[in-house]
């Protein structure tokens, strides 16, 4: 028997990137060597010192039990540790921190904590696709803000109507941003402190690319902003940071309701992950950061190369700020998806259409620098053999 969907099932966007994986796999299957770079899926491995750490915290009877509902105390304590020493930001671990399952799980949920049918929710486009799925789950409506190059990839709030700011509940932001690479400062983040403070809606803050800006600037935490506790959250991943995508481990931190309503959703609906992990997080955390370190070299030199490459076949592309993601503006003469079809087609390299993220993504494919500094040259090297670009 084949059972109907429920309705908030059937209102779940369609996941746009599972057709492009589908096209990747049948030419593979064709024998084809194909440059993956559609993904964001870091292609490196945690290090070693953390996955020891699991290794041995696995051993602890303690945590063959159930773990503490809302997490181990340690974790948390970590947490805020991990704020004090990164940004400065002084937080509770007892009311302003919130384990979650990964940051997916957290940006989600976020829609059901806060929104109710009709309620309205302030989106980045291009933006992260699931956000929208929570959103979709909760019957909530959005207003779109567009991220465009004119205005470096920042929401304009002068373009939101008055009437939208003040229906808000709210609004989704992510900086360092997938897909666009862009990177905020303290002074947009101040300003939006004043408009969430102004007209009452709260602010989620997705720091998912947290640790990744280049050319030495340190991406801006939301909570540096004074007033931001007031008025919303910031979530983390330790997916990125650490490559630990696989592990399903992150935190949200600030606003004391909004982080205990992800508590509540969470009680009802887990139980909280691993204690060995919780443990190898921890550590991640709170010991020495030196494969942080050489992770953003790793990216900024990946970048310099591959960016440098498409500079010089006659492609402009900007220099990405943060993020491990390149958002290339396509050429005259080509939506999104044709170019990103050509590219995978006659190239073999796979990239991601920008509409996919959004209608405003339209006119851009991204890039992830999620392979070696060899592939990403030698996918550089395919896309001139097109003969598309011509050099000044
Ligand atoms: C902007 C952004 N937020 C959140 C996530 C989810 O990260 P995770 O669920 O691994 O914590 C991703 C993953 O690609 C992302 O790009």
């Amino acid at each position: 028997m084949d059972f109907p969907f429920s309705d908030a099932l059937k209102r779940l966007p369609e996941q746009f990137f599972a057709g492009l994986v589908h096209k990747v796999g049948l030419l593979e299957k064709e024998g084809h060597d194909i440059i993956k770079l559609g993904q964001g899926n870091p292609d490196l491995p945690t290090p070693q010192h953390i996955v020891e750490k699991l290794k041995e915290a696995s051993d602890n009877p303690a945590y063959h039990k159930y773990s503490p509902f809302r997490g181990f105390d340690f974790l948390k304590q970590a947490v805020c540790d991990f704020y004090d020493r990164e940004y400065g930001v002084k937080l509770d671990p007892t009311t302003e921190v919130a384990i979650m399952f990964g940051s997916k799980t957290g940006l989600v949920e976020i829609s059901q904590c806060l929104l109710n049918p009709g309620d309205l929710a302030l989106l980045p486009d291009p933006g992260y696709p699931d956000y929208m799925s929570g959103i979709e789950l909760a019957q909530a409506r959005t207003s779109l803000m567009p991220l465009t190059a004119e205005n470096d990839f920042l929401p304009d709030y002068d373009a939101i109507s008055d009437s939208d700011l003040e229906e808000a509940k709210l609004m989704f932001l992510n900086y360092p941003n997938n897909p666009t690479a862009a990177t905020a400062d303290q002074k947009f983040f101040d300003k939006t402190v004043e408009l969430a403070k102004e007209h009452k809606f709260c602010v989620l803050h997705d720091f998912a690319y947290g640790a990744l800006g280049f050319d030495g600037e340190k991406p801006q935490s939301f909570l540096q902003s004074e007033g931001s506790k007031e008025v919303g959250i910031e979530m983390y991943t330790l997916s990125k940071t650490y490559n630990m995508a696989g592990w399903r481990i992150a935190f949200a931190v600030g606003n004391a309701s909004v982080i205990e309503s992800i508590n509540l959703i969470q009680d009802h609906v887990y139980v909280s992950l691993f204690g060995g992990m919780q443990e190898a997080a921890a550590y991640a955390l709170t010991t020495d950061q030196t494969c942080v370190e050489e992770l953003v070299h790793t990216y900024e030199s990946r970048r310099d190369a591959f960016i440098g490459h498409l500079r010089a076949i006659g492609w402009e592309v900007p220099e990405p700020k943060g993020t491990f993601f390149v958002w290339l503006p396509v050429p005259r003469g080509y939506t999104s998806e044709e170019f990103a079809d050509l590219l995978l087609e006659k190239a073999h390299v796979a990239v991601a259409p920008g509409n996919g993220f959004g209608e405003y993504g339209e006119g851009y494919v991204r890039a992830g620098l999620l392979d070696t500094e060899e592939r990403l040259l030698e996918a550089a090297m395919r896309i001139e053999k097109l003969g598309i670009f011509s050099k000044a």
